[in-house]
């Protein structure tokens, strides 16, 4: 099965129209394997046809196939450790001291783009590790999003092969996770019930009605357009309380015409206490 230029371009227009995502013309190669098995799987003859049944059907459930196959899913426990570092050493003890100066312990994380869980429970982790007892006296969430459901079923489910879970430090890895069985691992209940995952779109109108401390949005933006990434950064900085927090990947770059928020070092930005 061949996929054929006019194909391909409206596999594109599909991804950069729902989901904001933008690929490059030499991906052609890639579409065709990612989604080659799952269109035979089917039972369409070819990529044309699939392309119309996701266009035809109203429920979104062939959006759903196309975006599980399309998403590029790569994440490692503690990815940019420098993030996590200055999550625990400046964001963590700074967001603390504001909300106790108004007497409050509501503090909100989001990871915007969560995949198959390992920034989220790094976040999790962190937090659990710099407020020891404490963390019981806050009404602290941390929400997890990503558009595709597979891989939030991996990250609600917690558990990692060995191999990935080499990025976890020792002494986290027997605090926070038991051994699951087949050389796996799984976060321990305490640690999986404190993420809320939900499939989210970031091109979707942001539902939350309170602001967060600090929004995770690494390693997507460079899947999206400039325009797209500018339209985003805009609605984080809404989405984000005064003196809170955006992290993105560290190959992000954001011009600084297009950022509202103040610099504070590569990858790391932060909202004025007067937003
Ligand atoms: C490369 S992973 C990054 C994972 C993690 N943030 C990290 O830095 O390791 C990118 C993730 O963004 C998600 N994604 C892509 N487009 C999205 C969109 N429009 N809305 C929400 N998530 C999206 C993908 O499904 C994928 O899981």
């Amino acid at each position: 099965m061949k996929l054929t230029n006019q194909e391909f371009e409206k596999i594109r227009s599909l991804l950069h129209d729902k989901f904001g995502i933008s690929l490059a013309d030499h991906k052609m190669a890639m579409v065709t394997g990612r989604l080659r098995k799952i269109i035979m799987q089917k039972g369409f003859s070819s990529f044309s046809e699939f392309i119309d049944s996701v266009q035809e059907d109203g429920s979104g459930r062939e959006l759903q196939v196309l975006i599980d196959r399309m998403s590029t899913n790569h994440t490692f426990f503690f990815r940019e450790k420098q993030h996590f570092d200055f999550f625990s050493s400046h964001i963590l003890p700074e967001i603390t001291h504001s909300l106790d100066k108004k007497g409050s312990g509501d503090l909100r994380i989001w990871c915007a783009a969560a995949s198959t869980g390992e920034e989220p429970y790094s976040i999790m982790m962190t937090m659990l590790e710099f407020f020891k007892d404490r963390y019981r006296g806050l009404t602290a969430g941390l929400l997890a999003t990503d558009i595709s459901s597979r891989v939030l079923e991996d990250a609600c489910a917690g558990i990692y092969e060995d191999s990935k879970t080499k990025g976890i430090p020792e002494n986290l890895r027997k605090r926070y996770l038991q051994p699951a069985g087949n050389d796996s691992w799984q976060f321990k209940e305490f640690v999986r019930k404190e993420i809320i995952f939900r499939k989210f779109n970031l091109m979707n109108p942001f539902p939350f009605k309170k602001q967060f401390n600090v929004i995770f949005c690494r390693n997507v933006m460079i899947y999206f357009d400039t325009a797209t990434r500018k339209e985003l950064i805009k609605r984080l900085y809404q989405a984000t309380a005064p003196g809170g927090y955006l992290l993105v990947g560290h190959s992000e770059s954001i011009r600084s015409s297009d950022c509202p928020y103040d610099y504070v070092q590569p990858a790391i930005f932060r909202k004025g206490e007067s937003g």
